[in-house]
């Protein structure tokens, strides 16, 4: 089949391009190998002369309905996705771009047969949680004035205790921030607007993604980036709030491997799925994963700062992915495996480090708690 993969040379779009070329199909791929994510222009990983490389914006029509004529599948995961405060562009470059596609496919009665959208588990923003009679709560975000005081847990407002934090499922929606945002309206256009005119489609809402190929350059591309270069350069890694935040991480294989099987099956066709890990850890327990595996002293600062707009808890439900015949069997220590070994294949790393947290700083990002 011939496959068209926005965003195919970032890390996501580059593993399931591997896959796919192994299965005998025909990929063309349209990146704009934006910065900060592609710092040193094309990318070693990608072979130019297995694939079709399109260099453009899918925000571009032109360049979109050149890209989309001759495709049997889309997988549309070119996104804007940092953690800064120009809100617009991840309406302008998320939402638009979501658009176009259908708006292509219709205007030139292209023949595509599935679309599959790269949602996020931010769409579930805080998450769902419960208090101790048993009402669900969905908590908004933290207040700044809430996080100053180094107070981070969600509080029941009935009893003052902390609330207690449950599975998320595809049922849950509550983006808090403009990225969030941007991809639950991905989700719709894509369900809505797919099944509108026809063009079986997919939203994959992926928690926290790890393997080879992360860039290193995101100001915003997690915990598994920042403590591996933390430990690769013999430092300590800072850990954010008290440490007990709890995300679930899921591998870059298992995450082609449920592209794959969504993309293979009748029964996706106008569904969301989760896509996480299944197993919880908290950021402290994830650091002492990756210490581990660079045989490191597990011993990371926590100096009381806080990411403004970071979610406290979220787990995601994964039973619905699952249903389908998925089963994510790689495991953080494979992950972090992965990348350890990505990392001492580069070259000039030192700076990337401080790169992103200087950046984000000055950005006003990252703050202290005065206690
Ligand atoms: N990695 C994760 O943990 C994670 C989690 C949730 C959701 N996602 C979603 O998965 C998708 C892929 O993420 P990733 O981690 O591979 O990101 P990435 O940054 O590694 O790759 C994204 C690619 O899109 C390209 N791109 C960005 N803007 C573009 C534009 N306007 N036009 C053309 N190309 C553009 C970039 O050059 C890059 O190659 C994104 O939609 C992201 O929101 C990722």
């Amino acid at each position: 089949m011939n496959i068209l993969i926005t965003g195919g040379a970032g890390f996501i779009g580059s593993h399931i391009t591997d896959a796919l070329l192994k299965k005998g199909h025909s990929i063309k791929i349209l990146d704009i190998l934006k910065k900060p994510v592609h710092m040193k222009g094309f990318p070693e990983y990608l072979d130019k002369t297995k694939v079709e490389f399109i260099y453009g914006d899918v925000t571009d029509k032109r360049v979109m309905k050149y890209a989309l004529n001759g495709v049997d599948i889309v997988f549309h995961l070119a996104a804007y996705q940092d953690y800064l405060p120009d809100y617009s562009s991840f309406s302008y470059i998320n939402v638009f771009s979501t658009s176009l596609i259908y708006e292509i496919i219709e205007e030139e009665k292209f023949p595509v047969q599935k679309v599959i959208v790269a949602s996020s588990q931010a769409v579930m923003g805080e998450g769902k949680y419960h208090n101790k009679s048993g009402k669900v709560i969905y908590p908004t975000l933290r207040t700044d004035q809430q996080l100053s005081s180094g107070n981070w847990d969600h509080i029941d407002n009935e009893t003052g205790l902390p609330l207690i934090l449950d599975l998320s499922d595809e049922t849950v929606i509550n983006p808090m921030n403009p990225y969030g945002m941007s991809k639950y309206q991905q989700e719709m256009l894509a369900i809505n607007l797919g099944n509108r005119i026809g063009v079986p489609s997919v939203a994959m809402r992926f928690s926290i993604v790890q393997g080879s190929r992360q860039s290193f350059y995101n100001a915003y591309s997690g915990a598994c980036r920042i403590f591996s270069l933390s430990y690769f350069l013999k430092k300590q890694p800072t850990v954010y709030e008290d440490g007990n935040a709890i995300r679930d991480y899921v591998n870059i294989h298992d995450v082609v491997e449920a592209l794959v099987l969504v993309m293979e099956s009748e029964k996706s066709n106008g569904q969301v799925y989760n896509v996480g890990g299944g197993k919880a850890y908290t950021v402290l327990e994830f650091a002492k994963v990756v210490a581990e595996v660079f045989e490191m002293e597990y011993k990371p600062k926590l100096p009381k700062e806080y990411r403004f707009g970071d979610t406290r808890h979220i787990f995601s439900d994964i039973k619905k992915l699952k249903s389908l015949g998925w089963n994510p069997s790689r495991t953080v220590y494979d992950s972090v495996k992965e990348y350890k070994q990505y990392l001492e294949e580069q070259t000039d790393i030192n700076d990337i480090l401080d790169y992103s947290e200087k950046h984000m700083k000055n950005l006003g990002v990252i703050r202290r708690a005065v206690l």
